[in-house]
């Protein structure tokens, strides 16, 4: 699997590391002017690491939930085009929106996943990419609310947290009944276990169905 456009691997300490260019945002070691890109924390980090067809060529076309305070949603911005960033929670956003000052292709929206019809107005549509990592119950109803915004041939890159939707239950049960529900509004492509580097995540990696 190539690596997107703008993402590089890295060999700094003696180890190959991912890395994209720009301003760094969470202290992260940097190469010159990359920024070294923490698999352990960031779910799409780990996915890329694990070398997942993510369709990502870079340039793309992104919306982007759950971005808490940047982390990740900062990478993405440096290979991606225009990247839509959902978060609800105020205290991160406001992070978000200092992140956003050095890359004026990132937009934060504090707004609710769950309910799309609240930034339709802002977010473009034919979207080539969903990138989706909101701790929340319902992660296959958030995904498939934002199926709006996806082109038919766009990616679902889903980082699904087991303990979101129900921290008694075994994951791999849980897992399977989110891929259940996905189905009916989503074609899965490819699912890997992230344990390596997030504990009780599945990365599922899926393209829209007509509907
Ligand atoms: C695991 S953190 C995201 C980390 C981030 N994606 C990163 O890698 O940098 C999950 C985030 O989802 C946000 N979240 C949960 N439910 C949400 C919702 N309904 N709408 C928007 N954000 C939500 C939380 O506030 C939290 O910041």
């Amino acid at each position: 699997m190539s690596l997107p456009d703008g993402v590089e691997r890295r060999r700094v300490d003696g180890r190959e590391r991912l890395a994209t260019r720009g301003e760094p945002v969470y202290g992260e070691p940097t190469d010159g002017p990359w920024r070294l890109w923490d698999a352990g924390r960031s779910k799409l980090g780990a996915t890329l690491e694990l070398g997942l067809d993510t369709g990502l060529t870079g340039g793309e076309s992104v919306l982007y939930l759950g971005a808490a305070s940047g982390t990740t949603v900062s990478h993405v911005a440096d290979f991606a085009g225009p990247t839509y960033a959902v978060e609800f929670a105020p205290r991160p956003a406001r992070d978000l929106v200092d992140v956003a000052a050095s890359r004026p292709n990132l937009f934060p929206l504090l707004k609710d996943a769950r309910r799309p019809e609240t930034y339709a107005h802002v977010v473009e549509s034919d979207l080539d990419a969903l990138v989706q990592d909101v701790a929340t119950r319902g992660q296959a109803r958030v995904a498939a609310r934002n199926r709006r915004f996806l082109a038919p041939d766009g990616r679902l890159l889903a980082a699904i947290k087991a303990r979101s939707e129900d921290v008694t239950r075994d994951p791999a049960s849980v897992f399977e009944d989110v891929l259940a529900d996905l189905r009916a509004h989503y074609e899965i492509l490819e699912t890997a276990r992230l344990d390596r580097h997030h504990d009780d995540h599945l990365v599922v990696v899926a393209s829209p169905r007509e509907e």
